[in-house]
């Protein structure tokens, strides 16, 4: 019958679409919900006209904690299921570093929390700041605090007898003063052993990586805060100031392509894992509040892009640098519903 055909176009239209989302700002902010990111995700997860589950993964420039933490974390605000497997956050994509460093410099957030997602990335041998600072407490003057529990979840040892072949930024620097000064000691030592100086800026730097570039973090806050882009300009000024060269980095997350690319693959085989269906849904629709991140990366892969006015964007109309190719909306909810009207 003409209904049953209806309802069959509509289900393949259904798995034909797909939708990234970006957290912070357009779920949540912070530990609080966003109201309306608890009813997308029930529609998407079925409760909709079709009964069926519309494809989504989650692609945020979050950090801090492993993919399953955060997971639970956000299932818990949200009030609903989200899995690992549709899950990829700022240092995601970079446990495929873990094949070509071994011993690594692991910087920011909670250290302990950042060194146990080090390790769940297969990475064999963790430093983080505070093993250094436990190390040689006169290394940052500027340090005035460092914790029982800080101490208790370092590990002293002789870092003049240990070489560091990477710095990983994963997450914001809780100490400024601290991640800077070691880095910066790094960046112009001998082949990454402390204590060593290089004779040339570059000959012998090694490499530093960071999770993500947002200048601005949406939070509880009423007005967004400073992000690890704001960590990366300031070593990045200081660097060349002191050595007189330009630093060389490299920069994951959104907007970067390969968090894209990463995107593609992690949506191809969630398909698979809900609809048995391992390709990738042709339309797909970017939500996000950072015109400079979600969007500009998100128009540059292709994506419909989504600006929502609940996170770090607040202006009138479309954004004029990076506007949003599907429109600005006042919520996720309110840009969810027009695209399943489009497509459905
Ligand atoms: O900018 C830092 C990060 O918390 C942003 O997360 O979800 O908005 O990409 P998100
Ligand atoms: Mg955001």
């Amino acid at each position: 019958s003409q209904v049953q055909d209806m309802s069959s176009v509509k289900t393949a239209a259904a798995k034909d679409m797909a939708f990234a989302f970006d957290i912070d700002g357009v779920l949540v902010h912070g530990d609080r919900l966003i109201p309306e990111g608890k009813r997308v995700l029930e529609i998407l997860n079925g409760d909709n006209e079709l009964g069926i589950k519309i494809p989504h993964i989650f692609l945020t420039n979050g950090s801090g904690k492993p993919e399953a933490a955060r997971c639970a974390q956000l299932s818990k605000i949200l009030h609903s299921p989200i899995s690992t497997e549709q899950f990829i956050q700022s240092h995601t994509p970079m446990s495929a570093l873990a094949e070509y460093y071994d011993t690594v410099l692991v910087v920011g957030g909670e250290n302990y929390q950042c060194r146990e997602v080090a390790k769940q990335y297969g990475f064999k041998d963790i430093v983080v700041p505070n093993d250094i600072v436990a190390s040689q407490p006169t290394l940052s003057p500027l340090k005035e605090f460092f914790t029982a529990e800080q101490r208790a979840t370092s590990t002293p040892r002789d870092f003049s007898k240990v070489k560091i072949d990477a710095i990983l930024v994963f997450s914001d620097s809780r100490d400024y003063a601290t991640d800077l000064q070691i880095i910066m000691d790094l960046l112009q030592s001998e082949d990454g052993v402390l204590g060593t100086r290089a004779k040339h800026p570059t000959n012998q730097r090694i490499p530093i990586y960071f999770s993500q570039g947002d200048l601005l973090c949406p939070t509880e806050h009423p007005s967004p805060r400073m992000s690890q882009g704001t960590f990366r300009i300031a070593l990045e000024a200081i660097y060349k100031a002191i050595t007189g060269v330009e630093l060389e980095r490299v920069v994951y997350g959104k907007p970067e392509l390969a968090t894209y690319k990463y995107a593609d693959d992690v949506m191809t085989s969630w398909m698979d894992t809900i609809h048995n269906e391992e390709r990738l849904p042709k339309n797909i629709y970017m939500i996000g509040d950072n015109p400079q991140s979600d969007i500009i990366g998100g128009n540059m892969y292709g994506w419909n892009t989504c600006l929502v006015r609940t996170g770090v964007y607040q202006g009138e109309g479309n954004d004029k640098q990076n506007p949003a190719s599907f429109g600005v909306f006042d919520n996720v909810l309110k840009a969810v519903e027009t695209a399943l009207k489009k497509e459905l």
